[in-house]
């Protein structure tokens, strides 16, 4: 659909189903690129991806491609990766460093760390009568409009205006509070690069699977069956009668039935951010555990600890493109790249301070369930898939999202799902009414 004929995107969201066109309309796409993604709060990387001064990432941030980059003195920019000569972007590798600066390759004009303009071959001569002033923006490369960092989590925008990081992420800021307050140094570090997996879907299937309780135990549950019959197996053999920790979590997914989701509880907050409550259960009693539980009090004293370890959360979604898994110190960064294409990058951090055996069990986690390699996130991709090709074809026109609807709980400033509705769709409900607030919004 041709931008100028996007009909009132209002009569595409009603409060409990979305028009088909919302995920598969390339005009729809451009249009949410400028309005959400462009202009909102997206998560760029954390301050460990960049510790030296010189060291960038590459980051996608809607369509514009930026760079995360530590400067001389300390402090992260994030600039358009994309030199003010001649456009050539100025790193053409995911990450390095620039050393003192950067410098193009194409015709050698350098720029400091915070992109200011340093240097022009032969610019005295080269330049002489023309209307070239050094000290125009202009020439030095753009930086975003806004960037913020919380608690070593960075943050871009690309409009100036709007509400900060803080007033932005609202109640879900726990998401970055739970992961760090789990380490006994109060900080996590990034473990060097991440899964990149493209599903070829929209950007908003992915945000709304993160939450979607009902799913898990269909979706995945032969994946689940799978691991709980090697589970079973292997517990009979040993002399304490169970399985390593790591079947687990596979098991899960097939001996949490679709029932038990209902016990869960979403609670949804402005901006589309979402929690779903409900920890995993992976805090046995075992000896790597309780040394980390030692380290924990002698830091935090018992009443702390106990509180720090009583946070009871799932997942945390950070409208639009962020899912964090905090007690399990992982998160996927959500880049949309086309209205059917979607990159999503998988990070796993370290509590700092906190025995390798617990990280250990993180990186499990991570492989297990959230790496490309695992069954699990092939499941997902899967439904994602075919979820898109069913929403491009002429079989239908809405998106069904009624499940619980008229029964949330609603208090200012948040909506929960009833008690043992856990598997109530207000948490799309909550994103598409943000989405179409966003998209009747101006660009910036
Ligand atoms: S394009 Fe960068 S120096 Fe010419
Ligand atoms: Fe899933």
């Amino acid at each position: 659909m041709r931008r100028e004929n996007i009909p009132d995107l209002s009569k595409f969201v009603e409060p409990d189903r979305v028009r088909r066109e919302v995920y598969t309309d390339a005009g729809i796409f451009e249009l949410e690129m400028e309005r959400i993604h462009e202009k909102h709060w997206i998560y760029c990387g954390h301050e460990t991806q960049v510790p030296k001064p010189g060291d960038y990432y590459q980051v996608q941030i809607g369509r514009q491609p930026m760079l995360m980059v530590r400067g001389k003195d300390g402090r992260v920019h994030v600039l358009y990766n994309r030199c003010p000569h001649r456009g050539n972007m100025m790193c053409g590798d995911r990450h390095g460093n620039t050393g003192e600066f950067f410098r193009c390759s194409y015709h050698a004009w350098t720029f400091q760390h915070s992109g200011k303009l340093r240097s022009i071959p032969m610019m005295e001569s080269g330049y002489a009568g023309t209307r070239l002033n050094k000290d125009s923006p202009e020439l030095s490369m753009k930086p975003a409009a806004r960037v913020e960092s919380y608690r070593g989590f960075v943050f871009a925008s690309l409009a100036k205006d709007g509400p900060d990081l803080k007033t932005f992420l609202g109640k879900s800021i726990v998401a970055f509070d739970d992961m760090c307050d789990r380490a006994p140094e109060g900080e996590v570090e990034v473990v060097p690069n991440c899964f990149r997996v493209i599903q070829h879907s929209n950007w908003k299937l992915f945000m709304e699977n993160q939450i979607d309780a009902l799913h898990p135990s269909v979706t995945h549950q032969s994946t689940g069956r799978a691991a709980h019959e090697v589970e079973k197996q292997i517990a009979k053999k040993t002399k304490k009668g169970e399985a390593p920790l790591s079947y687990h979590m596979l098991s899960a997914f097939a001996t949490v039935t679709i029932d038990k989701w209902d016990n869960f509880q979403t609670i949804n907050y402005p901006y589309g951010h979402c929690i779903l409550t409900g920890y995993m259960g992976l805090r046995p009693q075992d000896p790597d555990t309780l040394a980390y539980d030692k380290i924990m009090i002698k830091k935090y004293g018992q009443k702390r600890f106990d509180e720090i370890i009583g946070v009871n959360i799932h997942h945390v979604l950070v409208y639009p493109g962020l899912s964090v898994q905090s007690p399990l110190q992982q998160l996927r960064a959500v880049r949309p790249l086309g209205v059917d294409r979607t990159l999503t990058e998988i990070w796993h951090f370290r509590l700092k301070g906190a025995p390798e055996a617990i990280y250990r069990r993180s990186l499990a986690y991570y492989n297990l369930v959230n790496s490309p390699a695992t069954l699990i996130n092939a499941d997902d991709l899967e439904n994602f898939w075919k979820c898109h090709q069913g929403l491009a074809s002429d079989g239908g026109d809405w998106v069904n999202f009624a499940r619980h609807h008229g029964h949330d709980i609603e208090k200012p400033g948040e909506v929960s799902s009833a008690p043992n509705q856990g598997t109530s769709e207000a948490p799309m409900r909550n994103q598409m009414k943000a989405w179409a607030k966003y998209m009747s919004e101006q660009a910036a």
